[in-house]
């Protein structure tokens, strides 16, 4: 079997993703009843990350844990890619001693560079360009809470950015709509815009909050200055000051919307405290699926869906 990736959603079919989300389920009930699922056992997982991280790097860890295997932590001062190693080095040597890489970084081109030379799977774990870890368990949750994604309008509020590309390339394989509102010259990734609506993704791009959450399903927001982009806030702060999530924006949706926020939030910047409080946040439930949907994607890599079709136990 070839090795897989997951760098982003050109790496998934629409079956896999269903089939994670399954299995996510399944590893989410075992280790809430505490029922041993050591899937994984002595496997080892390399993590990379040159940017900080809470939800990341704990989820990965504890997943890998859980499944009976071991985490290395490689903060941003250990390996230093592209600076005290280039990525293709830092990729083979790993690859002798480890089963699985993921990866934080800048830039996608590293990322895709680590997963060329490597010859173990390569986990995209947040870039400038995208995060799919994050909208795999953010479909997750809201299929927990809608009970099918099927016919969903998702409605993202701030930026065009990584969060906002990983929508609309699972806008591809998924049957949800995803409308972005954004102010002039914040707008997302054009490439990735097209590329998403010619492989059939239901896309909007706005500068209009209400046109975008009009009729949605869930309101989502994110950070309105990115990780590298610190020296940006003050004059993104003021960009964004109509973008922001607050009880008005939520009354626009549909009356059993949820809100949705990938965390870390600035309460008073993208999201007010009241909003992120309130009865319609499902915040933490996403922070929570990070953990199961990255146990189930780390299970599909290192082991094909066949051998564990022959054992109905897992996503029982
Ligand atoms: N949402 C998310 O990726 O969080 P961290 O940056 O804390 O990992
Ligand atoms: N857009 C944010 C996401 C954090 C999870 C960032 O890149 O910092």
């Amino acid at each position: 079997m070839n090795k897989r990736d997951l760098l982003n959603f050109r790496d998934l079919s629409r079956d896999e993703m269903v089939r994670i989300f399954a299995l996510a389920t399944g590893l989410k009930r075992k280790q809430r009843q505490e029922i041993p699922h050591p899937l994984l056992a002595r496997k080892c997982l390399a993590m990379i990350f040159e940017k900080p991280s809470l939800r990341t790097r704990v989820t990965f860890e504890a997943g890998m844990v859980q499944l009976g295997g071991h985490a290395v932590f490689l903060g941003p001062n250990e390996v230093q890619l592209g600076v005290r190693e280039a990525p293709a080095d830092c990729a083979r040597s790993l690859s002798r001693w480890v089963d699985l890489i993921t990866v934080r970084t800048f830039s996608q081109a590293i990322l895709e560079e680590m997963a060329a030379y490597a010859s173990v799977p390569v986990i995209n774990a947040l870039t400038d360009l995208s995060h799919p870890c994050q909208v795999l368990a953010d479909c997750l949750t809201l299929i927990e809470h809608k009970g099918d994604l099927k016919g969903l309008k998702v409605a993202f509020i701030g930026d065009g950015n990584n969060m906002v590309h990983s929508w609309m390339e699972a806008a591809e394989k998924l049957p949800i709509s995803f409308a972005v509102a954004c102010p002039r010259g914040y707008e997302p990734n054009r490439q990735i815009e097209e590329q998403a609506r010619k492989n059939g993704a239901r896309i909007t791009v706005t500068d209009s909050v209400e046109e975008a959450v009009t009729g949605a399903d869930a309101v989502y927001t994110d950070v309105w200055a990115s990780m590298g982009q610190e020296e940006e806030t003050a004059e993104r702060v003021k960009a964004f000051r109509d973008y922001q999530v607050n009880e008005k924006v939520v009354a626009m949706a549909k009356k059993d919307a949820v809100v949705m926020h990938c965390l870390p939030a600035h309460r008073g910047q993208e999201i007010t405290h009241e909003v992120l409080e309130g009865s319609q946040s499902i915040a933490f439930d996403q922070a929570e699926n990070r953990l199961h949907v990255q146990k189930a994607v780390m299970v599909w890599l290192l082991r094909s869906f066949k051998d564990l079709d022959d054992d109905p136990w897992i996503t029982t």
